[in-house]
């Protein structure tokens, strides 16, 4: 362990002596052959190196973010801190300058040749040229896989034609009567955390990110398999995607403990709800779109009016102890929400209530719990007439109830290890689940009995020569 970290010091130290020699010879270079400063190449590492720390989106100080040529130039609660020509009047350049420097706060100041840097590189328009990124993926080009990656998402379209099965990067459609693979959406997004179809089933949403960078939902038009639009939000993976009624909106919980209401038309934020203490991982619309319900790791299961983006009500008993929420469904037909997690027990909700909360904060709203299940809920699905549900659970195991006497009237093994989603075909004749050893497993929900099992991506023999991009286990 010493040895590890005295190594890893000896690096740290070669890697600043590179930033200090090399730095105030670029600049004498270029100031010596008049090209312009490098925002990229000059500028980015110093904001790295001296104020990253107090300026990322997850601790912005002074509202300032200098992660994204985008939040930089947006600027901070002064405004703009960057007018680009005009060095002299940019509030940076008046922070990082003079005889005691304000910024970096409480470190030492920049050099000289840096605060000169930055002063070109505002006076030349403070230009971005960070190279465009190059991608091997998409147009026909598909993410190769060794192994199988963990299945967090799968859907049954309205029409009951396709399976849509999340991979890296991509979302992947087969076809129910073979289950052969018949299409790959290939995105940005690295992480596919939930998967949704509008009722008409025009369009695919999808949700996801790539962690600490965005997250990002996009909707996929699903008869000519085009990216409708993709719009990114948050600096993270996002998660519990659904749809308003009329599909004119989505709402999606971030792990920056807010939920956001997008109007897909425009791109516009709507609501953007942050009292929630913990990561936000389940959204759900009332029927008439009204209201939006949002859960997670809080334990909280929480009301809110779209129009006005205000809180409602808090649908549970908050003082029960009842843990984390992995997972919300909305009845398909009611003002009904299934709720469930870390407890092991699903708990059936109205959402809006009919009786005045008491000083003992009864569970009010509660129509039914359930019985508890092997391991803590993951994944919710309702049969489309809204008679049954069924359940995956990180036990690996998946059952199916009756939603009014609760009857268990199956108990499937969904996956190896844990199962992460779960989708009912619109016909109430296929329950599909996924999970942590990559597995679609298909049962007939009367029996219970496997009727196909397949892996969810197409995986590539070792060693194999032409690989693009190779996917090792989770990312
Ligand atoms: C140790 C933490 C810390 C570091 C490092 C730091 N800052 Fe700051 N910065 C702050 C704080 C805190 C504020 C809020 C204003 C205040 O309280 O002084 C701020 C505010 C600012 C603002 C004003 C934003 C606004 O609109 O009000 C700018 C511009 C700024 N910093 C630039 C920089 C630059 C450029 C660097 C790196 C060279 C840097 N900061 C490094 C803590 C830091």
């Amino acid at each position: 362990m010493k040895k590890l970290r005295s190594a890893f010091i000896i690096h740290l130290a070669v890697y600043l002596l590179c930033f200090v020699v090399w730095i105030p010879l670029a600049a004498a270079d270029n100031h010596a052959s008049g090209s312009a400063v490098s925002y990229y190449a000059q500028i980015v590492p110093i904001l790295k190196r001296s104020c990253q720390g107090c300026h990322h989106p997850g601790d912005p100080n002074g509202d300032l973010i200098v992660t994204t040529y985008a939040d930089l130039t947006h600027g901070g609660m002064a405004g703009e801190a960057i007018l680009p020509g005009k060095p002299d009047e940019s509030l940076l350049i008046k922070l990082i300058s003079g005889d005691e420097p304000a910024m970096p706060q409480n470190q030492e100041p920049l050099s000289t040749e840096e605060v000169e840097l930055f002063r070109r590189w505002i006076l030349e328009g403070a230009q971005d040229d960070t190279p465009a990124e190059v991608d091997a993926l998409g147009d026909g080009n598909y993410p190769t896989y060794t192994v199988p990656p963990v299945v967090s998402a799968i859907a049954y379209s309205p029409d009951g034609s396709t399976l849509a099965v999340s991979g890296f990067r991509e979302v992947l459609l087969y076809d129910t009567t073979n289950f052969e693979l018949k299409a790959r959406l290939v995105g940005k997004a690295h992480r596919i955390q939930s998967l949704t179809y509008t009722v008409d089933g025009e369009i695919l949403g999808v949700a996801g990110g790539s962690p600490g960078q965005f997250g990002e939902v996009q909707l996929w038009d699903t008869t000519t398999h085009t990216l409708i639009k993709a719009i990114r939000s948050s600096y993270d993976t996002i998660y519990g995607l659904s749809f308003s009624p009329d599909a004119s909106r989505v709402a999606f919980g971030c792990s920056d403990k807010t939920v956001r209401v997008l109007s897909i038309a425009d791109e516009k934020e709507l609501v953007k709800f942050d009292n929630h203490g913990d990561w936000v991982f389940g959204t759900i619309f009332s029927t008439d779109g009204s209201h939006f319900v949002s859960a997670g790791r809080d334990t909280a299961l929480k009301l809110v009016e779209v129009d006005t983006g205000s809180f409602v009500d808090d649908i549970n008993s908050s003082n029960k102890g009842y843990g984390e929420i992995n997972t919300i469904a909305r009845h398909p037909t009611k003002d009904q929400v299934l709720s469930g997690g870390e407890d092991r027990i699903p708990r059936l909700y109205k959402i809006f209530r009919e009786i005045q909360r008491d000083v003992g904060n009864t569970d009010f709203n509660l129509i039914q719990a359930y019985e508890a299940q092997s391991g803590s809920i993951e994944d919710y699905a309702f049969s489309a007439d809204g008679s049954r549900f069924a359940t995956g659970c990180a036990s690996g195991e998946t059952r199916i109830y009756n939603v009014v006497d609760g009857k268990r009237l199956a108990t499937m093994q969904g996956d190896a290890v844990a199962v992460f989603a779960v989708s009912f075909h619109p016909d109430g004749k296929q329950l599909a689940t996924g999970g942590f050893d990559g597995k679609i497993r298909v049962f007939d929900p009367a029996s219970g009995k496997l009727l196909n099992a397949f892996m969810s991506v197409p995986i590539e023999p070792a060693g194999s020569e032409d690989v693009a991009l190779v996917v090792t286990g989770m990312t």
